[in-house]
């Protein structure tokens, strides 16, 4: 089957079909998702927190995430592979920047890159793109600026919030990012978005009006039951699988049940 392409994304939003999207981290999940015909995989800096067990998302380095980058693109055989920059890799410096992103698509062979934010990075944004890399926005609520939000509740439910990610999100399609995500903010908000800019939209917490849908995977796996937020619908219940899995296992040793004489040479 054909490859997903930026260039596909945006035909996918000119004749309104939805994008699917999911993060993934390793072989073996990407493996799946790809499988299941999802668009494009997001190899998301969220891997701090469900591979890492970090707090938030800005400890996870650049070497990090191109081993997780290149563990996804060798999985893979048509999604697109979009690869989070993190924290500290593109802000301030943009030759660093640029140079960090080029990192990124040698070392993993992944597809696009995504940055959080707006005008402020702008610069990086523009060079990142001189070099042919395809450049994914972020806007809303922008988990590496959790220090300066404060909390991960909503964003933009104010006036000039709001009016500042429409501006920024203008700017990015001008600048030349082929798609935006938008995180956490309210629907009306989203679907404004959507229907003002051309490049895809895609939301999480951001309703159904924009042009696709992202999950973080271990969170609609229902991995960790601690997560619960409004906006997560969770297609599996794996931690109690998973759970039992392992309690029988652990019983079955304990107990000389496993292995028995067909599982033994
Ligand atoms: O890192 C991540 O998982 C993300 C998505 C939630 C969009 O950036
Ligand atoms: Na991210």
């Amino acid at each position: 089957e054909k490859r997903v392409t930026t260039h596909v994304l945006q035909e996918m939003k000119n004749r309104g079909e939805k994008i699917s999207m999911l993060t993934g981290y390793d072989y073996s999940m990407a493996r799946i998702i790809d499988t299941a015909g999802i668009d494009v995989i997001l190899v998301g800096d969220s891997a701090s927190n469900v591979m890492a067990g970090h707090e938030t998302t800005l400890p996870i380095t650049l070497d990090q995430m191109i081993y997780h980058a290149s563990s996804v693109v060798r999985a893979v055989q048509r999604a697109l592979v979009v690869v989070d920059m993190p924290f500290g890799s593109y802000q301030g410096n943009s030759k660093e920047a640029l140079s960090n992103a080029i990192r990124i698509m040698k070392e993993s062979g992944g597809h696009a890159v995504k940055l959080e934010g707006g005008k402020e990075i702008k610069e990086s944004i523009e060079r990142i793109l001189t070099a042919g890399i395809p450049v994914m926005g972020h806007l809303g609520l922008t988990p590496q600026s959790i220090y300066k939000f404060g909390t991960y509740v909503v964003r933009a439910k104010e006036d000039d919030e709001a009016k500042r990610l429409i501006e920024d999100a203008k700017m990015l399609e001008e600048t030349g990012c082929f798609a935006i995500v938008l995180e956490k903010i309210p629907a009306d908000l989203a679907a404004r978005v959507a229907k003002e800019v051309t490049i895809p939209i895609i939301g999480i917490g951001a309703g159904g009006g924009v042009d696709g849908q992202v999950l973080v995977v271990h969170d609609m796996l229902g991995i960790n039951n601690e997560f619960n937020p409004r906006f997560l619908r969770k297609y599996a219940n794996l931690h109690e699988e998973m759970l039992g899995a392992f309690q029988r296992y652990i019983e079955d040793v304990k107990a000389v049940d496993f292995p028995n004489e067909n599982e033994s040479y």
